[in-house]
């Protein structure tokens, strides 16, 4: 039911429909986690919600933007996170558990062996490579751009990656300990990949169409670090043409002298207040055991909205 499937990404959903339906699930969770770092942002990724479609037909997205650098990475760390997931929950056919670590295993003097399952990470980067870099060698700077960006995603979950044990033994105590290697909270990914947005790396090009920065100019600076060639908008207003939705309408802090100040957000337009009465869980008692009961609750609030 989604339209704009390359005829090679078909390809991976015909011949696995459940591990491609687990990777759309992570570009979902990406475009969500996307938004949710951007938050304070003029550009906040809401462009990327694209009805029915990938993310990646959104304009943003064939351009070369540090917004649209981060988009990439998120979305192709968003797939490898998901895919690797649903291996380790044995939801897909094709793959299950990973390796067992032996890179770095225990000495002798640990009592921990590793064990239990292992998230697929080698699968789940595999079929994010499959299914979002391009096969050809990658023609122009855009694409390079894109490629190289997906990478730096997926290089974060796994420079993410974290041992969880569970004990064993005589009752409470750890005499014994099996780990296992899983992949971090999306959340920490997130924040993770936010961090480099903020460092990104202009890549000035004279000839958008030669060289660039594959692979003579690909210094070990880029190597981790997210990507750029083309200076942002302000995305104050609404345009298309770079998937900027513009910011009236969005809610802004009065107070703030961040970017989700008033000022800056409306770009000097100047703000609305408005009555808003929204309905939220209150009242939260804990029942032994065990569930929690709240009562629904009416706020009504004074917000500010960018004119
Ligand atoms: C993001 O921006 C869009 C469009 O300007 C807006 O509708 C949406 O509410 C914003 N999201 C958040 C979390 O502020
Ligand atoms: C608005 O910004 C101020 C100052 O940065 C902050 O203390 C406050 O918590 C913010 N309010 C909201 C609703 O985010």
């Amino acid at each position: 039911t989604l339209s704009g499937l390359s005829k090679r990404q078909l390809g991976l959903c015909l011949r696995s429909p459940d591990v491609t339906a687990s990777a759309l699930q992570g570009l979902h969770i990406a475009v969500h986690e996307c938004q949710h770092q951007l938050r304070d942002q003029r550009w906040n990724c809401s462009a990327l919600e694209g009805g029915g479609r990938l993310p990646h037909h959104s304009a943003i997205l064939k351009r070369g933007f540090r917004e649209s650098a981060f988009s990439f990475s998120m979305l192709a760390a968003g797939v490898m996170h998901a895919v690797a997931t649903a291996c380790s929950l044995g939801k897909l056919v094709s793959c299950g558990c990973g390796w067992k670590g032996s890179s770095s295993s225990p000495g002798p003097q640990d009592t921990w062996e590793w064990g239990g399952c292992n998230h697929d990470m080698d699968f789940g980067e595999k079929f994010s490579r499959d299914f979002l870099d391009s096969r050809e060698a990658p023609r122009d700077i855009q694409a390079r751009m894109q490629i190289h960006n997906n990478r730096v995603g997926r290089q974060v979950v796994t420079e993410n990656l974290k041992r969880k044990c569970k004990c064993h033994g005589t009752s409470g105590s750890c005499q014994f300990k099996t780990c296992w290697r899983a992949a971090p909270e999306f959340r920490v990914v997130g924040a993770a990949l936010r961090e480099r947005l903020g460092r990104a790396i202009f890549i000035d090009t004279h000839n958008r169409n030669s060289g660039a920065f594959q692979p003579r100019l690909r210094p070990r600076r880029l190597s981790g670090e997210l990507v750029y060639f083309e200076k942002s908008p302000d995305f104050c207003e609404r345009d298309p043409t770079v998937g900027s939705p513009g910011t009236r309408g969005r809610a802004c802090n009065k107070t703030s002298r961040l970017l989700d100040g008033c000022g800056s957000l409306c770009c000097g337009r100047g703000h609305n207040v408005l009555r808003q009465t929204r309905v939220e869980r209150c009242h939260c008692r804990f029942h032994w055991c065990c569930y929690v009961l709240c009562d629904e609750c009416k706020v009504t609030e004074w917000v500010n909205v960018c004119k």
